[in-house]
């Protein structure tokens, strides 16, 4: 035997290894090796084809990016014309579209749908031939597109050959190329800094990447391929349904989304559609809407096509999360804490399903970066429930009438002096107690909801009982009379009996909204909540040095700093004070410290699959008891828990006699507890 012949087993042993391992990453998304085990046999396949170069091949898993950039794009004719699709933006239409198939087969009873979310990037053809890559195109106008072969040769999850077999001598494969919203993030982060252009959306950043005569360029960006169709198909053949097909897909090697599902009939479509909705923000990439299409491709091909798309098919639109309009003026709103924000006042626009017609300006850098100036056309985003925000201004539409934008220099509302803390982004207003705005938004969080909950005091009355100058802090709430609320415009004798009732209510309250309702900086639900079960009493918690906050679970330095300062400022000791006197109470809370609790002082280390819990509710319910939860084996080590396929880490606790406990048995420990 040869040393080649050896070395080119070795070769293909490493491809195929390495095309399984990618298989599994991308199409399955079950990686089954950990990254660097993986960058090991990569190095070790480069290794081998540099020094024996006559076995490099054009489907190695090496040759991703090509060596020299094209001179221009050629084109490429679809023999299959790439498609778009029709619209819908609303239920009824959708229904509609039932209906039309329903009277075109003839059929009464409901049709299954394949329901998938429509991704947000730039359509694309890939031609395998005998399983192999060999060419990629834009969609272009549908019939002509161009030769993007270099650059989707370099994207990662589209396989440059075929696994498994079976597949058809020549398979073209449609899908979308996108950049998902933590790349395009990173990306444009690092284009910032090196003073580079932005790209507006995931959607430009994934196109623009596409249309690069420089592969390597490409190959930085970080795209991702998902098939959700076919095209020409020779010497093969497919299942008889959509889905089918898409699993098949998978099963070559190829990215499909795992959000597909099928469904019957039109409500089950409107429900897949309300659910992905609510998951839409956390979703890692961008999708406009969903894709629903008729499953079995006999009645696909019986429905046939317009010249727009098929019938078979139909887009239902989400609401448009960005749309353009004018800014008219800043407004400056003074929040709880002083904090100024700016506030573009826009012409109406309806973005994001709602009428908009303010959007944060955020502060002064903001305006900063973004150039904008009354008058200007802007870029307004509303994604999900997140308040609207100016995206961009439209520097080509830009008009000769703009006015700068000044930040004032005194608080609009009580005229303090504003001032910005060297290294922080927010500028305040400094009147803080005497600041009506200040007052006001403190009031309204004291009785909100999740704080003290007072039943009736909405904001428009506490901004009523400020201006009108009856309250001007918490404590006042609970010296207002029946007789000074009925002199208040709008306000009969029962309502005032009630708002007192509710006031008296509210005395009775737990120490977590309590402290909550304070409006303590960065102090949010969840803190308050962590603060109150450490400390367990308002007292211990005032007498708690920063040192001692900081060993409460997520207080951070920021909020630490914080919660000392405003229990250490004598107004605020006074105010807890007169709260107290008032009658606001809650019971204790008995607290129970980390030395107290069952495993305290013992330190676990977990390997392997837990396949009840998952691993990290595994660490969380062993820290909850107390146990300190380690990543690796020493002699510190009091038990190690083996889940399914644990490795050297078991090893190792059977090297040094440590305890070893399987998933049963420490499912049994945490039941004790
Ligand atoms: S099916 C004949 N499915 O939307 C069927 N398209 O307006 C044609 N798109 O340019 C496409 N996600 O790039 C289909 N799951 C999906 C899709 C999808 C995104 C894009 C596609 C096309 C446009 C159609």
């Amino acid at each position: 035997m040869s040393e080649s012949y050896t070395v080119q087993q070795r070769v293909n042993e490493l491809r195929d290894t390495i095309n399984k391992h990618n298989y599994q990453y991308y199409a399955l998304d079950d990686p089954s090796i950990p990254d660097a085990e993986y960058d090991r046999l990569i190095r070790e396949l480069q290794q081998l084809e540099k020094q024996y170069p006559e076995l490099v091949s054009e489907d190695s898993p090496t040759q991703r990016v090509g060596a020299k950039p094209l001179a221009g794009f050629s084109q490429v004719s679809h023999e299959v014309p790439m498609l778009s699709l029709d619209n819908v933006f609303n239920a009824k239409d959708l229904r509609g579209f039932e209906q039309r198939i329903r009277d075109r087969l003839g059929r009464s009873d409901p049709i299954t749908f394949t329901c998938e979310p429509k991704l947000d990037g730039a359509a694309v053809s890939l031609l395998y031939r005998f399983g192999r890559l060999e060419r990629g195109a834009t969609r272009g106008d549908g019939v002509v597109g161009e030769d993007i072969t270099h650059n989707v040769r370099t994207i990662p999850s589209i396989p440059l050959v075929l696994i498994g077999d079976n597949f058809p001598d020549v398979l073209e494969i449609r899908g979308e190329i996108y950049m998902p919203r933590v790349g395009f993030e990173a990306f444009n982060e690092k284009a910032r800094v090196k003073g580079e252009k932005l790209f507006v959306n995931p959607r430009n950043a994934a196109a623009g990447s596409l249309r690069q005569l420089d592969a390597r360029i490409t190959a930085s960006r970080p795209l991702e391929m998902c098939c959700y169709s076919v095209g020409l198909v020779q010497g093969g053949d497919l299942p008889n349904s959509h889905s089918d097909i898409l699993m098949q897909l998978q099963r070559w090697g190829l990215r499909i989304n795992s959000e597909m599902r099928t469904v019957v009939g039109g409500d089950e479509c409107l429900d897949y559609h309300d659910g992905l909705l609510t998951k839409r923000e956390a979703l890692p990439y961008d999708i406009d809407g969903i894709v629903y299409k008729v499953d079995d491709l006999e009645l696909q091909q019986r429905l046939g096509s317009t010249a727009k798309g098929p019938r078979w098919a139909i887009a239902h639109k989400f609401p448009a999360e960005e749309e353009m309009t004018k800014l008219l003026g800043v407004d400056f709103q003074v929040g709880r804490t002083g904090a100024i924000t700016p506030v573009a006042r826009l012409e109406p626009v309806f973005v994001g399903g709602v009428t908009v017609s303010n959007a944060t300006l955020h502060n002064r850098d903001e305006i900063d970066r973004l150039n904008v100036m009354v008058n200007d056309t802007v870029i307004i985003r509303r994604a999900g429930d997140v308040i609207p925000q100016v995206a961009k201004v439209v520097m080509e539409r830009r008009p000769a009438n703009t006015e700068a934008i000044v930040f004032p220099q005194q608080c609009p509302v009580c005229d303090s002096e504003l001032i910005r803390v060297e290294g922080e982004v927010v500028t305040r207003c400094s009147g803080t107690l005497i600041c009506g705005a200040q007052q006001k938004e403190a009031i309204k969080h004291f009785s909100s909801r999740k704080a003290l909950d007072i039943d009736g005091l909405g904001d428009k009355l506490v901004e009523q009982l400020v201006d009108e100058k009856l309250i001007s802090s918490v404590v006042d709430l609970y010296s207002l009379t029946v007789e000074q609320l009925i002199t208040l415009d709008r306000m009969g004798s029962k309502s005032a009996e009630n708002l007192v009732a509710a006031l008296n209510a509210s005395k009775e309250t737990t120490l977590p909204k309590f402290l909550f309702g304070l409006g303590i900086r960065e102090v949010g639900v969840a803190t308050a909540a962590s603060l109150a079960k450490y400390f367990g009493t308002l007292a211990a918690l005032q007498k708690a040095s920063v040192e001692d906050l900081l060993s409460v679970t997520d207080v951070g330095p920021v909020v630490a700093q914080h919660v000392h300062d405003f229990f250490n400022n004598t107004s605020n000791f006074d105010m807890l004070n007169i709260l107290h006197d008032k009658g606001i109470r809650w019971p204790d809370i008995e607290v129970k410290h980390a030395d107290d609790l069952p495993l305290a002082g013992m330190v676990y280390v977990i390997t392997g699959t837990i396949e009840s819990l998952g691993r990290i509710e595994a660490k969380e319910a062993l820290e909850a008891l107390g146990a300190k939860v380690a990543g690796s084996v020493s002699k510190k080590t009091s038990c190690v828990i083996a889940g399914l396929n644990a490795g050297s880490k078991l090893t190792k606790a059977q090297t040094l006699g440590v305890d070893v406990i399987d998933e049963a048995e420490f499912i049994k420990l945490l039941a004790k507890y």
